[in-house]
């Protein structure tokens, strides 16, 4: 019999990651920790299979292969979690792109963008995401897997 409340076999989530996020690491770890994107990767498919999801994890460094993946998520995908990177502070394209995809966004970042640079504080993604969680590290992607579990609970 099936079980209603399994979402394993159901449309997986999408974990996208921007520029630059693949040199995670050796990257300002001062700024955005020690752990790898294949870490964050590892801890992203734990998270998933504990709430009964799936992760479909990549990132990008072209803002065109982010926005590909956003717009193949519509149909693919039962909700995002965006860790935009740079993009964040730059891209109407990408923030238009989640806007059309219909589903629930969680935008995630290492840091916190608040008490960086001024030109950080700002994020065009933040008006189309349900919920924005930074400055919590590798954690924060957890946070926000559980996060979008909430808001993707009713099953597609
Ligand atoms: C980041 C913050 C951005 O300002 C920066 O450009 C990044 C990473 C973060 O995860 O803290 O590349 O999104």
């Amino acid at each position: 019999m099936t079980d209603p409340s399994d979402r394993s076999t159901a449309r997986p989530v999408l974990v996208l990651n921007g520029p630059n996020l693949n040199l995670l690491g050796v990257r300002e770890p001062e700024v955005y920790g020690k752990e790898t994107l294949a870490d964050i990767e590892a801890l992203c498919h734990a998270t998933a299979t504990e709430h009964g999801l799936r992760a479909d994890f990549r990132q990008s460094n072209h803002e065109g292969v982010l926005i590909d993946a956003v717009q193949e998520a519509r149909t693919a995908h039962r909700g995002i979690l965006i860790n935009p990177a740079g993009y964040s502070h730059t891209s109407v394209a990408l923030r238009d792109a989640l806007a059309a995809s219909d589903l629930p966004v969680v935008e995630v970042h290492l840091s916190n963008i608040h008490t960086r640079e001024p030109f950080r504080h700002f994020s065009y993604v933040s008006a189309v995401a349900s919920t924005v969680i930074c400055g919590a590290g590798a954690y924060g992607y957890a946070l926000g897997l559980a996060q979008l579990a909430r808001l993707t609970a009713v099953v597609r």
